[in-house]
């Protein structure tokens, strides 16, 4: 390979919005100058540029071609938040695997997912995209996506590419401010940041995007500590790392480069190995050689790492996409009916007074309302592929197809979601009055969740809380559902609304699994992966926080909390509410004392008290309450999610052992030390019950 042609490796440049490549990737690619693509897609397109590199190019080797295929490609699934409320990592290597599936048919061989960025603020827009604030649900999750979407082998006909990603601490952005700076010290990016992706590179993934935002004063696009010492040295990752957008150019505005010439030297010798759209690789690549700035071998190892990768892709075996296939290969009915399952296990009930849902399929007429009732894009959340609007179920479609024939659906917007109008207050006010319940559907914009999405407020935007309260002021049974991406400060709805069902953004099928859900013909189950605050200023807040010297006492006012708001959140971690009652009971524990590299294993009774079947997700957490560091006050290492009949027992096993008890000491070693440890297990990390055992020096 000439320098040019290994050069042109390393370089991504991204398509036309619309899937259309560009003029120049044709010259680019004839000339063996383009590696990769972003946006472009649709098999004649891909076909097309690919003919190209495989018949003019000198070297004859595959352009990769990429996409955001986050949460689905044209079937789009709830928003990964939203499938992390599954607790069920199954399901998310399911939608994955359609949506590989789906994006192979279309000339893609390689998403930039999953995202795995932990996410402890919710004021970031992004954590729309992730599986919430816990390290050991985060990395599950990870390991399922990976898995899902390449398979065990991903040059398969219906399998991707998988990327994660930001590698690393981009959720940890200052004031949950999207690109911004995060600061913290290895143990916490080991404890917290790292566990998903390590997950990711355990299971396979074939490439990580590395983050736009700086770490500790250096940013992540060229940090050698992250992307070499941790990523190779010590992970042994052998795939390839692909900057975010332009992010190789931006040290210059992070002031970490000068120049692009700089800025090329500093990504490529830290270890990024193909640049996304800037193309300072490319532009001072072979000066910073004369330079002796960059080295051949430096450039080399890039190229062998992305040429790997295109080989486990069997890109340079099958490099076209069978155009026959594309239009039989998009929303199939199988794909459509796991869109409406995931969706009906990933939405959390999070009050239901007086159990006054399910409603009953006969009632006589129901008043729909609100700005997100009858709204086709915001299910699709931020990163919607290139699904379509015209194929999301909304809930009102979803409710006039659940309904008898006999009852009268009615619908008004009641306002908009931003906007400052009240005008159609009225409207819904008189249709609420008229029926025997209301179902009011708030929450945000698909455009108000994702990248560059960071609000400093968390309240439903806009009047639509007025709206709420008008219609509950009507004296009408009032039922919320919120439509969002991220957890919202819901408090005045929470104390007054007798039910309110947690949707997210539920993807393509959403209405009808809204629906499913509102008339009993699922029973909910999903359980928060992120905590719901009071108030934004309780914000960074989450579950496994360490207790303070002077942890929160309501009585005790020089104790860690506010005057204003409890300390506590809205809805903890791992909430979630069912039509059925479940008892959580009888822990056991297989011995009181294990030795530092022993196993344990804990069991609990799970029974259904209630009167339908339903799904439990039992959590266990444990805490070290004595250490050589603090450590939190409990961390989810495990979680098993039971189907019960009424009246049915069943008893839950957990095994603990060195993988689950251990931390990051003062020394950055992974250690369990002896002496006491506390096991709690319960329906959500607030509500346990709790015993505990000794870890004892090896003898
Ligand atoms: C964006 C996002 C990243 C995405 C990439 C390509 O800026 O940060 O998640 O994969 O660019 O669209």
């Amino acid at each position: 390979m000439t320098l040019e042609e290994k050069l042109g490796q390393l370089q991504q440049l991204d398509g036309e919005a619309n899937g259309n490549f560009r003029p120049e990737h044709l010259e680019l690619v004839r000339k063996g100058l383009l590696g990769s693509t972003l946006n472009v897609r649709g098999a004649q397109r891909t076909n097309q540029l690919q003919r190209v590199a495989m018949t003019e190019s000198r070297l004859k080797i595959p352009v990769l071609f990429g996409f955001d295929v986050i949460h689905g490609y044209r079937t789009i699934f709830p928003i990964p938040l939203a499938e992390a409320s599954s607790w069920d990592p199954s399901l998310a290597e399911r939608s994955a695997a359609v949506a590989a599936q789906e994006a192979n048919n279309v000339g893609l061989r390689w998403t930039f997912a999953p995202m795995v960025d932990i996410a402890r603020d919710p004021r970031w827009g992004r954590i729309t995209e992730g599986a919430g604030e816990d390290p050991y649900l985060g990395a599950a999750f990870a390991r399922a996506r990976v898995r899902g979407f390449q398979g065990t082998d991903y040059s398969a006909a219906d399998k991707v590419l998988a990327c994660a990603k930001h590698w690393v601490a981009y959720g940890a952005a200052e004031g949950g401010r999207d690109y911004n700076t995060t600061d913290l010290s290895e143990n916490t990016l080991r404890e917290i940041y790292f566990p998903p992706f390590k997950a990711a590179v355990d299971a396979g993934v074939g490439t990580l995007m590395s983050s736009f935002n700086a770490i500790n004063g250096v940013p992540a696009t060229a940090n050698a500590f992250t992307l070499t010492k941790v990523l190779r040295d010590e992970w042994k990752f052998d795939g390839f790392v692909v900057s975010d957008y332009t992010s190789v150019k931006e040290l210059i505005n992070h002031g970490f480069a000068a120049n692009e010439e700089e800025a090329a030297a500093a990504a490529l010798n830290a270890g990024v190995d193909m640049e996304m759209v800037s193309r300072s690789y490319n532009a001072f690549g072979p000066q910073l050689l004369k330079q002796n700035k960059l080295s051949t071998a430096t450039i080399n190892e890039a190229v062998r790492r992305i040429l790997r990768i295109k080989f486990r892709l069997g890109l340079f075996e099958r490099p076209y996409t069978d155009e026959a296939a594309e239009p039989n290969s998009l929303l199939r009915p199988e794909s459509i009916r796991l869109a409406r399952e995931i969706a009906g296990r990933s939405m959390v009930l999070l009050k239901n007074e007086r159990d006054v849902l399910p409603l009953d399929k006969n009632v006589g007429s129901i008043a729909v309302i609100g700005p997100l009732a009858d709204d086709r894009r915001a299910p699709l959340g931020w990163w919607a592929g290139d699904g379509k609007e015209e194929n999301t179920v909304t809930p009102l479609a979803g409710i006039k197809g659940k309904v008898s024939a006999q009852t009268k659906v009615v619908y008004a917007k009641g306002c908009d979601v931003k906007d400052e109008s009240t005008a159609g207050f009225q409207e819904a006010i008189n249709l609420a009055k008229q029926s025997d319940v209301a179902l009011v559907f708030v929450g945000e914009l698909a455009e108000m969740v994702g990248e560059a999405a960071s609000r400093s407020s968390l309240d439903l935007p806009g009047r639509q809380l007025e709206l709420v309260q008008a219609i509950h002021a009507t004296g009408k049974p009032t039922i919320v559902v919120l439509v969002n991406g991220r957890p919202l400060t819901i408090g005045w709805i929470v104390n007054n609304v007798p039910a309110i069902l947690e949707s997210w953004m539920g993807g393509s099928q959403s209405g009808n699994a809204i629906a499913d859900i509102l008339f009993g013909d699922v029973n909910p189950s999903g359980k928060l992966p992120v905590t719901f605050p009071r108030a934004v200023g309780q914000v960074p807040m989450y579950y496994n926080y360490m207790n303070t010297g002077r942890p929160p006492e309501a009585e005790n006012r020089y104790t860690s909390k506010y005057l204003d708001v409890p300390w506590s959140p809205l809805f903890p971690f791992g909430y979630g509410l069912s039509y059925t009652r479940f008892k959580i009971s009888n822990p056991q524990l297989s011995a009181q004392r294990i030795e530092t590299n022993g196993k344990l294993t804990v069991s609990v009774e799970v029974e259904n008290a209630g009167r339908r079947v339903g799904d439990e997700v039992v959590q266990l957490y444990i805490r070290d309450p004595v250490a050589t560091m603090t450590r939190p006050v409990k961390e989810l290492k495990g979680f098993q999610r039971v189907t019960l009949q009424p009246g049915e027992k069943r008893r839950v096993e957990f095994v603990l052992g060195h993988e689950h008890l251990g931390f990051w000491n003062r020394e950055m070693r992974y250690v369990v030390e002896p002496g006491e440890f506390r096991v709690m297990v319960g329906s959500n990390s607030a509500d346990v019950i709790e015993t505990k055992f000794e870890v004892a020096a090896k003898q």
